[in-house]
């Protein structure tokens, strides 16, 4: 069947995501921690990367043999654009020097302050959607910060008095704003550089993070108290990939998990889903997967994500295949690995172009409705892309409604249908592999996306919320 015939197919299919939509309004309840934080917003011309790689002298063998992701001056910052502007890629290093945020602010600037952080943005993206109470940890929330959330009675959190309140009237006096920059290309820019030309072959976006509460993994316990007390039905949790090991990362990690472990005790009903979200530090990306993933029934993770914990549980040849061939077969394959390493019910893979879910038969929630959640994902994930935001997402028909899903993600689909031997899977999005289902949707792509950053939390959210 060629790809005009299928898009029509899915045309048709994607007819229910509005009916899903406004289901998310009978949704109870929503945990969401720990990282919230602010996010300064810059979009860099390839013209003016070039300016300031001039200006602080690095040439192109400084830019291209990089091998630290660690922010210890100005000119690593650079060097993380470079790299993430040439390939085309997404990372997130981290400064533990309060010189490089300076850095920053004297040199980058940005555009806009917005919502940042996991938690921060699933929450306006939840809460947006109507879920009836969707509760943020936040370990700073001053009026810089709650201005970020959107203003709606629904999305809540806690005062300093431990009083649960709307989120955005919110004001911690003492607590101090945690800024993050997260600096975003476009596909087709380029740089010249001592004869060499980098061009950027995909929008993309390289975040550099300055953030002590969230890097001490500063825990606000009024949360956690009333969490306990609360039905939820879902917890997304995320945040531990700020971390270092230089900075007690693991005691870090080590203290969480009995509070999690306590949490996920008195809420027994509640599906935990964890964001893995770029993880620089191996020490602690090993943690995570040994210590908090295998706590969780789902995990939600990109393309790099994948090849970073591949890489961590003895499969590098199979996280070098990935990094030269990012297929939907070489990930569905990662996935598979790590979905059996970390012993998860559930794992989901948005990937440029197509999301791939792979759950055990015996998951909460049938493939069908994972279908339909994933959907509803892709279109308010689209809307995002192209209007900058989804404010209104519960009210309002998004733009993406009426899109037909991308060649891209068709192709992928495709590939990944061979692979398992299902032809079906191309029409239906569901399928089997070894004993598990496999749910895949092929995606709506925005050509010159406004805004790129949160969108897999916006997709993992969406997507498993949404499928209740
Ligand atoms: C990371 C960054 C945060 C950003 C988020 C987007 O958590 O630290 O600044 O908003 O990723 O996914």
């Amino acid at each position: 069947m060629n790809n005009s015939d299928l898009k029509q197919i899915w045309l048709e299919k994607f007819k229910t995501a509005p009916q899903t939509l406004s289901n998310l309004k009978k949704v109870e309840a929503v945990g969401a921690a720990f990282n919230t934080n602010i996010d300064a917003v810059l979009k860099l011309s390839g013209e003016k990367l070039l300016e300031l790689i001039r200006a602080n002298g690095l040439t192109w063998d400084d830019l291209s043999s990089v091998s630290k992701t660690r922010l210890d001056a100005g000119v690593d910052v650079l060097k993380g654009i470079f790299k993430c502007f040439s390939r085309g890629i997404a990372e997130e290093w981290i400064a533990e020097d309060i010189t490089v945020y300076n850095w920053m602010v004297d040199n980058l600037g940005y555009d806009r302050l917005q919502m940042g952080g996991q938690c921060g943005i699933v929450s306006n993206a939840l809460g947006a959607c109507g879920v009836r109470r969707m509760y943020v940890h936040a370990n700073s929330l001053p009026k810089l910060q709650a201005d970020q959330f959107l203003p709606l009675n629904n999305i809540r959190s806690f005062d300093e008095l431990g009083t649960d309140r709307p989120a955005y009237q919110i004001n911690r006096v003492s607590d101090i704003p945690l800024i993050h920059w997260i600096i975003e290309f476009d596909r087709g820019d380029k740089i010249e550089l001592d004869g060499h030309v980098a061009i950027c072959p995909k929008a993309n976006r390289f975040i550099a993070t300055y953030d002590p509460l969230n890097l001490n993994l500063v825990i606000d316990n009024n949360f956690l108290d009333n969490m306990k007390t609360q039905k939820l039905d879902f917890a997304i949790i995320s945040g531990f990939h700020a971390l270092t090991a230089e900075n007690n990362g693991q005691a870090l990690i080590d203290k969480a998990y009995p509070l999690l472990k306590g949490w996920k005790k008195d809420c027994p009903d509640c599906i935990f889903h964890i964001e893995l979200a770029s993880t620089q530090d191996i020490v602690i990306r090993k943690a995570i997967v040994e210590k908090i993933a295998p706590m969780m029934e789902s995990i939600g993770v990109n393309e790099r994500e994948t090849i970073d914990v591949l890489e961590i549980i003895g499969e590098q040849a199979l996280a070098q295949k990935c990094d030269l061939e990012t297929t939907s077969e070489n990930l569905f394959k990662g996935i598979l690995k790590l979905k059996e390493n970390i012993g998860a019910p559930r794992i989901q893979l948005h990937m440029f172009g197509l999301y791939i879910t792979v759950q055990d038969k015996s998951f909460k929630l049938s493939p069908e409705n994972n279908l339909q959640g994933m959907m509803t994902a892709a279109c308010v994930a689209a809307h995002k892309a192209k209007i900058g935001n989804i404010d209104n997402c519960g009210c309002d028909p998004l733009w993406s409604y009426d899109q037909h899903v991308s060649d891209i993600g068709l192709d992928e689909l495709k590939t990944l249908a061979d692979f398992i031997g299902d032809e079906n899977l191309i029409k239906t999005g569901i399928g089997e592999y070894e004993g598990y289902d496999v749910i895949a949707l092929p995606t709506i792509i925005v050509e010159k996306p406004v805004t790129l950053v949160g969108m897999g939390d916006t997709i993992s959210s969406i997507s498993l919320v949404a499928s209740k």
